[in-house]
């Protein structure tokens, strides 16, 4: 990475002359001492289909192209970011692999020195055609959304047709040695609850771990009510009526908000995301940045910060790490999802990015 010899008045430590180590500055730690180190890079917010929990059955336009952030602009954002810390990144979308030539800003992203880890949060559509590329461009993770193993079930979460080849989109992904893949679901009591043992029973003996995520208030429709949320408690219970006690596995890294479970005989682990029951907040390191080009510091934040505008003016890169900071720095403690007075954020899911 460049050595970045800008005079910053802020909180660059640059590295001593000729010592060779990279530019570092301040980690980015908001007002409860929280550090973050990873960033949800959502690269659009189109998807190809429209699951319940996520769009409206017929969102607004998509953005245009010459709105989202281009892979050159998105690089930049990282390089300012990496000395921060920020070194873990996430491609989500909207359908990340609708945006064309996603590869290409894998490829972009691996070659930044200091970067750790570069994953995708995909529904796995289109994904067997794509992994050549991308696995050749450096990915090596990716999470893929199941939440049923019925297409009839698909239909009625998604409103579209395409388990097979979510299906078809695992098998290759699976088959990718080195590439660690992960199963997400989600479950809405009245759509998908009855098919909870079924993902268990497809996932472990497979090997692929899978994670039950708590349905959140963020669906397009805003339809969300309490009644379709469904506990991780409630889910842990039914799984361990089927498979035995569930064993909680030690957590290695506190920010991954998944708690794991082993079910015996199985080496892969069933992680559940309690959100909504159990709120994480106070080890959330996350910070996000939509197809757009604008920062959040939480999927429940009401506020923005524009960098799309800075780096297409070519802002130097203290200036942008100002913008993160501001953008930290407004960091609330909780989401307060569970609080009488919360109200959604105005953009959903698929506008953010998951
Ligand atoms: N609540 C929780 N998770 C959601 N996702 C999408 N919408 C929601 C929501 N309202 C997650 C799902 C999906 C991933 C892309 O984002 O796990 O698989
Ligand atoms: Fe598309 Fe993902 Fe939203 Fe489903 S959850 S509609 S796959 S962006």
């Amino acid at each position: 990475m460049p050595v970045d010899t800008r005079t910053d008045t802020h909180d660059d430590l640059l590295a001593p002359a000729g010592s060779g180590a990279t530019a570092m500055t301040a980690p980015l730690v908001d007002r409860w001492g929280r550090i973050h180190r990873s960033l949800r890079i959502s690269v659009t917010d189109a998807c190809n289909i429209r699951c319940r929990y996520c769009m409206p059955a017929h969102p607004a336009p998509f953005l245009p192209v010459q709105r989202l952030l281009s892979f050159e602009l998105i690089e930049r954002l990282v390089r300012a970011v990496v000395p921060m810390g920020v070194t873990r990144l996430r491609l989500t979308g909207g359908e990340p692999l609708l945006r064309p030539h996603l590869a290409d800003l894998v490829a972009r992203l691996c070659r930044v020195d200091g970067v750790e880890d570069i994953a995708l949060t995909t529904n796995g559509i289109l994904l067997a055609d794509q992994l050549p590329a991308l696995v050749e461009a450096g990915l090596r993770r990716v999470n893929i959304s199941l939440d049923t193993l019925e297409e009839s079930v698909f239909q009625r979460l998604s409103r579209r047709a395409g388990l097979d080849r979510v299906l078809r989109g695992i098998d290759a992904a699976v088959g990718y040695p080195g590439l660690e893949v992960k199963l997400n679901a989600l479950v809405l009591r009245d759509v998908n609850l009855e098919g909870v043992v079924d993902l268990v029973e497809f996932a472990l003996p497979r090997g692929i771990p899978l994670r039950f995520i708590e349905f959140m208030p963020l669906d397009g429709d805003g339809c969300w009510s309490r009644q379709q949320v469904v506990y991780g408690a409630e889910l842990r219970r039914r799984i361990a009526e089927k498979f035995g006690q569930l064993q909680a596995v030690s957590r290695p890294d506190p920010a991954r908000p998944a708690v794991e479970y082993r079910v015996a005989g199985f080496e892969a682990t069933l992680g559940f995301i309690d959100t909504v029951s159990q709120p994480f907040c106070d080890t959330c390191d996350r910070l996000r940045l939509t197809a757009d080009g604008r920062l959040r510091n939480c999927l429940f934040g009401k506020e923005e910060w524009d960098v799309a505008t800075p780096l297409q003016r070519g802002a130097a890169d203290d200036e942008i790490r100002q913008r993160v900071r501001a953008c930290i720095a407004a960091k609330h403690q909780a989401h307060g999802i569970n609080q009488q007075n919360f109200t959604p954020p105005h953009r959903a899911m698929y506008q953010i990015g998951g």
